[in-house]
């Protein structure tokens, strides 16, 4: 049986919403609270103190799963002092995937992420965008940007690169513009 649509949800995210309910009514799995509804994903915790992120989007779904398919190969748990989740399971047919909750510091969002390639973007556009991300993080851009590179290492590019998707944890005590712009 579904659950109920949440009161607000906004309507863009309804399908994922009973997508997420089918799958957890067909694993027995119990949401406790919202997370987050950002533009691609409806997260959720779960009774078993997992995150349950459902997806509007297939390709952005794919994305987001080989990125945590490949961390998961190479056993990463962390970039640097950022925790990253892990990944617990996933599902083709309702686009959703359970990954451990992360406390801040943490990096998650790994939809808009580019595997074994750069994005593509010239020189010029790279410079604006990290003039940009600059501006976002203000004093703490080298330890993001440092966090981006270890990510690299591993040959995963990330490209949706804002607070909220890198979380310190202390944000209402710095800079005035730490709360979700893109
Ligand atoms: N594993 C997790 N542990 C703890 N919090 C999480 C986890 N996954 C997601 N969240 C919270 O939910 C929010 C939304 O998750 P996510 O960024 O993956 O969704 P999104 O729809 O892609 O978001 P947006 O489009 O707004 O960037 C995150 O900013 C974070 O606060
Ligand atoms: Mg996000």
């Amino acid at each position: 049986m579904n659950n109920p649509r949440p009161a607000g949800l906004p309507e863009i995210h309804s399908e994922s919403w009973d997508r997420l309910s089918r799958y957890c009514s067909v694993c027995g799995i119990e949401l406790v609270e919202q997370f987050g509804w950002g533009y691609e994903g409806l997260v959720y915790s779960t009774v078993s103190k997992s995150a349950i992120k459902a997806f509007r989007h297939r390709e952005l779904y794919e994305n987001e799963l080989k990125v945590y398919l490949r961390l998961r190969d190479h056993a990463v748990k962390a970039a640097h002092e950022f925790a990253v989740p892990r990944l617990i399971s996933w599902n083709d047919e309702f686009l959703v995937i359970e990954m451990t909750i992360v406390s801040p510091p943490f990096i998650l969002d790994f939809a808009g992420a580019y595997l074994d390639k750069r994005p593509p973007f010239d020189d010029e556009q790279l410079q604006e965008w990290e003039e940009q991300k600059m501006e976002q993080f203000e004093d703490r851009w080298p330890i993001v940007r440092s966090a981006l590179s270890f990510f690299k290492g591993h040959g995963i590019y990330l490209n949706d690169v804002k607070p909220g998707n890198v979380t310190f944890g202390d944000e209402d005590s710095w800079g005035s513009d730490a709360s979700g712009r893109s």
